[in-house]
């Protein structure tokens, strides 16, 4: 299905050398670039996976079937295609299409569109160009034939990242939403090309590079991140002029810092190529007149980067290793607490906030080096695991998360989706990546998620609750659910946390921030062989912490769950809690942090008292007893870190 090659324009690119990002359609791009005069560069930069076990997909077969649906969004043909194949592995391909034509069925674009006639699917409505969410919002709204959204359910066949912008227009608008992930981008197999493009980029022998594609930039940012070339090639890819194919592809750039210069009237390839041919001279002579001012925070790695962190006080003090003074960062070190954070956060939403990854990696670093830890965490939240089972998440001002979906049978627990991170929170992953590199290389980064009882508690509460009635009633009158519950979200987690190891995070922390609500019996009985299957699924290597607030009665059995280092809240002395758990592991903790909201001297005092509590015992890391409140001057934080440095050393 070649577009067709375009005419040769007046201009044209005159031996510019041109590097393309696009994979499928490689060949007829690079042709189209040489006959424009120009040196193409092909650079294919991702390959289409259809899902071996599309448990997202197969879910909505079921719902579909069942009648439970009444809106589906094609988002892209491939995707369409890949979906109705992938269920009819399991179903006939006729009862699939009965079953969609009852729909209201919105195409937005043409490949859908040709993809559904093909299988006879009417379609109800077509999204106009340039096809973006708005585009589809609009449709929407304006088409008469089109009932209310409101208390509708509709799915969308996602493509690679899910749009959170237009759930949130279709969530405005009372409807109820089922996510359709069918495909995902992977790496080519091959990566050499990208890596001589990013080289030849560096090396200033390139004048345009083509984006067709939203997920093209960031496997471009991952492999040049890789070879350690991520700042080099950023800083030179400003003396090239970068044409996006349409919105949603330039959105993306914009979101990783990567400024765009052109983007041609229609969202297609042949425009994109044939306008930007006419164009190719004047932009050329802008871009070297005028280079763009914003550079991303991208460090030079070190020749060893992981060796460099291997020895950081951190890490050290994870493996029991005597350090030369006491390592310490904060829980929620990333937050309202810092000017910096609130100024960002007064224009994006939260959620959204987390699945931008270079406002993450921009976060995570501001922290660390504006306090001077010794470790950053990943900014990011441990309730993100729920949208991927299906649940609703809403972080509303008066009363933060909101988790929506009931969750209280046996039944209802059996239809909680299991959480496939690879396709529901790769975006955590990406932004791991860009942390990375953003970071310096000798501060270890700290990953994390919930524990699986503290998620288990939001998802049945639906939000924070004080006395956990409904959590402790699930647990009592049906333990049998309580553990599929349990269960589905330990497994879920194993391959959550590995993911964020694999992409790069230096140790991981588990939150059982309310685990606290129980004894010691019933912690033992519903909570610890979950937490141990986390545990014991973890890629090995990796230092574990594991934290809990109000868990002085229960050490031992916390220690038995596993962790190289447990994290204790302030309502135990660091000492006892020490001897309770054993010296054979680590400790962390345990400063109120309302303690920085008073005085200098008073938080001196402190640290002081737990740092000889801990007695130089290699294995503390110091911390507080939670996470730093949102009232905290930020010079107390910085005292305080100072304070532990300097008080700690030895
Ligand atoms: O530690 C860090 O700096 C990294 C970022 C981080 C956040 N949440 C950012 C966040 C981490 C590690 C978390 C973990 C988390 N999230 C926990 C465990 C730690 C603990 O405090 O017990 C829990 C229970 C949550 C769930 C959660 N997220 C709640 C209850 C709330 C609302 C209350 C609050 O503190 O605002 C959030 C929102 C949240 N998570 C914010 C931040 C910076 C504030 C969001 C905002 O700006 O409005």
């Amino acid at each position: 299905m070649n577009e067709p090659i375009p005419q040769a324009a007046t201009t044209g690119f005159q031996g510019a050398r041109v590097v393309l990002f696009e994979s499928r359609m490689a060949e007829a791009m690079a042709r189209s670039v040489a006959s424009h005069g120009g040196e193409p560069i092909s650079a294919p930069s991702l390959q289409e996976i259809p899902l071996d076990r599309n448990r997202g997909a197969f879910a909505f077969a079921e719902k579909l079937l069942a009648g439970e649906i009444d809106v589906l969004i094609c988002m892209t043909g491939v995707g369409t295609r890949f979906l109705i194949e992938t269920l009819s592995t399991r179903h006939e391909t006729a009862q699939l299409v009965r079953a969609l034509s009852r729909l209201t069925v919105i195409a937005r674009g043409p490949k859908p569109i040709r993809v559904l006639k093909e299988y006879g699917i009417p379609v109800t409505i077509s999204v106009p160009e340039p096809n973006t969410w708005q585009e589809i919002v609009q449709a929407l709204d304006e088409d008469s034939r089109s009932l209310s959204l409101d208390g509708r359910t509709v799915a969308i066949q996602e493509y690679g990242v899910p749009n959170d912008q237009l759930i949130r227009a279709l969530k405005e608008r009372g409807a109820a939403i089922v996510q359709v992930p069918v495909y995902r981008w992977a790496l080519p197999d091959d990566t050499r090309p990208m890596q001589q493009a990013i080289q030849r980029v560096i090396d200033g022998q390139v004048q345009f590079a083509l984006f067709t594609n939203a997920v093209q930039i960031l496997h471009v940012i991952r492999v040049a991140a890789e070879q350690g070339l991520e700042r080099p090639f950023r800083k030179s890819l400003k003396r090239v002029v970068v044409a996006s194919i349409g919105p949603t592809t330039s959105d993306a750039l914009a979101q990783c810092d990567v400024g765009v210069d052109f983007e041609p009237t229609r969202p297609k390839m042949g425009p994109l190529i044939d306008e930007l041919a006419r164009r190719a001279e004047v932009l050329v002579k802008e871009k070297t007149a005028a280079p763009a001012a914003r550079t991303f925070p991208s460090r030079p790695d070190g020749s060893e980067p992981r060796a460099l962190r291997h020895q950081s006080t951190f890490l050290k003090a994870c493996r029991r290793e005597p350090t030369s003074f006491t390592p310490v960062w904060l829980m929620r070190q990333v937050g309202r607490y810092l000017k910096e954070y609130r100024d960002i956060r007064n224009t994006v939403p939260f959620l959204e906030l987390c699945k931008r990854q270079d406002l993450v990696a921009e976060l995570t670093v501001m922290a660390v080096e504006k306090i001077k830890a010794d470790a950053a965490i990943l900014f990011s939240d441990i309730l993100l695991v729920v949208e991927p089972m299906g649940l609703g998440l809403e972080y509303r001002a008066e009363d933060g998360p909101v988790i929506s979906g009931r969750v209280a049978s046996s039944a209802e627990i059996d239809r909680l989706a299991e959480i496939a991170p690879d396709e529901s929170l790769s975006f955590v992953f990406d932004a791991v990546r860009l942390t990375r590199s953003a970071l310096h290389p000798a501060i270890p980064l700290i990953g994390f998620s919930g524990a699986p009882f503290t998620l288990a508690s939001y998802i049945i509460e639906g939000g924070t609750s004080k006395s956990f009635v409904e959590t402790k009633r699930l647990m009592y009158t049906d333990p049998g659910a309580w553990r599929a519950l349990l269960a589905k979200i330990s497994r879920g987690l194993v391959r959550y946390l590995n993911g964020q190891i694999e992409a790069g995070v230096d140790a991981v922390q588990l939150f059982d921030s309310w685990v606290g609500c129980l004894g010691p019996r019933d912690y033992r009985e519903f909570v610890l062989p979950h937490t141990q299957a986390v545990i014991r699924g973890l890629t090995p290597g990796i230092p574990v912490i594991h934290f809990g607030t109000g868990t002085g009665t229960f050490l031992k059995e916390m220690r038995e769950a596993g962790g190289d280092i447990i994290g204790v809240d302030f309502r135990i002395e660091l000492d006892r809690a020490w001897q309770a758990i054993g010296y054979e592991v680590g400790i962390q903790g345990n400063l109120d942090p309302v303690v920085l909201c008073g005085p200098r001297q008073e938080i001196r005092t402190r640290v002081q008292r737990i740092l000889e509590q801990a007695a130089g015992r290699p294995g503390h890391i110091f911390n507080l007893g939670h996470g730093v409140l949102p009232s905290t001057p930020v010079d107390h934080v910085i005292a305080m870190i100072e304070d532990v440095h300097e008080l700690s050393r030895r």
